[in-house]
């Protein structure tokens, strides 16, 4: 048996102070979900401790209105529903019809299906049928390229609102050229000029002010007035 790694004892370690993590079995599921999905099904769940800290903004900032990118099985979902409490509401949005049913599946169990809402569909062309303005957005469906979306990302964001971007581990694997996986398969043999480019663009964008966070990482922009 594998021995767990010192990052993985932290993490279990500030996961007990938390009591635990009350979605683990999304989180599980996902996992599992994703050996049998096919090879496109990219359901990587995230990571509790990055939900935690996303959820103690949206508890500091008083996020009510909240807008997803990439549900896979709800899992992230889940936290922000939580979090923003019985009176907020999280739009989440997934391309794959598997995955919707499988979150509203899980959402009811939470007893959230009131105000969660998982819409099918392409992040690109959903977002253009969708209403601001949002006090978060989390976007977990970007993968080394910029997405089409950004945009109306971030125009769906009130001034002031906060924009979570997931996925960001790809930088260090950029930036170091050691990547943890072979990317081009998924992503293409330029996967790494993307990754940079798309970090450069957001951290220069006029209308965000940014903040990588490392490990777990995360890119966090408040849309400026
Ligand atoms: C990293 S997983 C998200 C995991 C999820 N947030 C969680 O915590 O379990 C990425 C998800 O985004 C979805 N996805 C990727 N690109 C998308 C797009 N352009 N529009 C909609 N969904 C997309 C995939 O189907 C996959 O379920």
């Amino acid at each position: 048996m594998t021995q767990p790694s010192d990052a993985d004892r932290v993490s279990s370690f500030i996961l007990d102070l938390y009591g635990g993590d009350p979605y683990a079995h999304v989180r599980d599921a996902s996992n599992e979900h994703r050996e049998t999905h096919g090879p496109d099904c990219g359901v990587y769940p995230s990571d509790p401790i990055k939900m935690r800290l996303i959820s103690t903004l949206i508890r500091a900032s008083g996020a009510k209105r909240i807008l997803e990118i990439g549900c896979g099985l709800g899992y992230s979902a889940l936290w922000l529903a939580e979090a923003s409490g019985p009176d907020g509401h999280v739009d989440t949005v997934d391309r794959f019809p598997e995955h919707v049913a499988l979150s509203r599946q899980y959402a009811a169990e939470a007893g959230y299906s009131d105000r969660l809402q998982v819409i099918e569909g392409d992040g690109a062309d959903v977002l253009t049928t969708l209403s601001g303005p949002y006090d978060l957005v989390h976007d977990d469906a970007w993968f080394a390229k910029e997405p089409p979306y950004l945009d109306r990302m971030i125009e769906l964001v009130r001034p002031g609102g906060l924009i979570a971007l997931s996925n960001w581990f790809l930088l260090e694997d950029a930036v170091t050229g050691k990547p943890q996986m072979d990317w081009s398969a998924s992503a293409g043999p330029d996967w790494a000029d993307h990754v940079q480019a798309y970090a450069r663009k957001l951290a220069a964008h006029p209308q965000l002010s940014l903040s990588f966070v490392l490990r777990p990482w995360l890119a966090l922009a408040v849309k400026t007035p």
